[in-house]
């Protein structure tokens, strides 16, 4: 009975290969909400222009969320899974919501701040507007719920304010969108620097955990997590950023709670508690690895999934665009 399910719209950027912070602060509640849920997954292939890649670069990028979406466990029977650039009509709600968003509220954006500090020579009108873009995509499916990380809060916010704005002035045309932000894992912290999020850009050697990692990798970035001197495995994120971060890693996977952990580990030093964690990610992205590697070497399968995935998407969002064509004056 899928009318009556709520629907559900998240993405991912077509950037590089994909962390343990996208994985548990992301994906794995990507697959947990499908059954509830009429779920749009899509690979934001559109936002990934607002930093330099060559092309190749770029379509591989997509593939690989693809095939990372899949073996993470999203079943395309149950989900639509599709390619941003493949429904127009993102960038076109893009270029009318362009039209009702100011350029002070985009200026207040941290994420615009953070990428434009790092990307000094390309502060691009992209970057700026990147919130827009992804409000329209959201908006486009009449999203209920926004599963994502702690780092996409700021741009749910606008999104709410856009479609509110919006509907003030024409009625009734957008749902209000709610994020999803999990209780733990919502923001994994790099493992040499706890205080920063883990990225898929890091420049740091060892910071990062990508879900293509071998078990070797994994092991020793684990091994040379940062922690403390207390020598005792307790959650505090403010005073054991890196001890807590581990927990919240070992706890999504393993589905328990920080107090449980911590009772697991009473008495246990921090080697034992960092083999525990390494080999809980590495029994965890095993299978997850096999079949992902299964996948990118059949193209034609991933091919049939997003261009029957985009079909579908295409359809529902092109119902709400007319409405909004029609709402705003705009002859179609
Ligand atoms: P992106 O590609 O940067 O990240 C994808 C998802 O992973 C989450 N995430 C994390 N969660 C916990 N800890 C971390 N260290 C961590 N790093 C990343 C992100 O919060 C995100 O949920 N703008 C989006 C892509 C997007 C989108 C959308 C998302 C485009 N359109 C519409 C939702 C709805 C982005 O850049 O995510």
């Amino acid at each position: 009975m899928n009318y009556m399910k709520k629907v559900i719209l998240s993405g991912i950027q077509a950037t590089g290969n994909l962390t343990l912070g996208n994985y548990v602060g992301a994906l794995k509640n990507f697959v947990k909400m499908q059954d509830e849920y009429e779920c749009y997954y899509m690979i934001a292939n559109l936002h990934a222009l607002t930093v330099r890649r060559t092309p190749e670069e770029l379509r591989e990028n997509t593939m690989k969320i693809i095939a990372t979406y899949i073996s993470a466990g999203i079943d395309p029977e149950k989900s639509t899974i599709f390619i941003q650039s493949m429904v127009p009509d993102h960038a076109e709600l893009g270029w009318i919501l362009d039209c009702y968003t100011y350029m002070g509220e985009l200026s207040r954006m941290t994420q615009f701040k953070d990428k434009s500090s790092k990307h000094a020579d390309n502060i691009n009108a992209g970057l700026f507007t990147y919130p827009v873009l992804m409000a329209g995509d959201i908006l486009l499916y009449g999203a209920d719920v926004v599963p994502v990380g702690e780092d996409q809060k700021q741009h749910l916010e606008i999104t709410r304010d856009i479609a509110d704005r919006f509907n003030k002035l024409y009625g009734d045309t957008f749902k209000i969108p709610e994020p999803f932000i999990p209780k733990t894992g919502a923001r994994i912290m790099g493992l040499q620097n706890p205080n920063s999020k883990m990225s898929k850009s890091s420049t740091i050697p060892n910071d990062t955990i990508f879900l293509v990692d071998t078990p070797d990798e994994i092991t020793k970035k684990i091994k040379k997590a940062i922690t403390d001197s207390e020598g005792i495995i307790r959650y505090d994120e403010e005073n054991k950023p890196g001890v807590s971060n581990l927990m919240s890693i070992y706890g999504i996977i393993k589905n328990k709670q920080m107090d449980e952990i911590e009772k697991e580990f009473e008495g246990k030093n921090y080697g034992v508690f960092k083999e525990e964690v390494a080999k809980a990610i590495i029994e965890e992205l095993e299978p997850f690895q096999n079949k992902y590697n299964e996948l990118l070497n059949n193209r034609d399968y991933l091919e049939k999934i997003y261009t029957e995935g985009s079909k579908k998407a295409h359809e529902k969002a092109r119902t709400t665009l007319e409405e909004v064509y029609k709402k705003v004056g705009l002859i179609i």
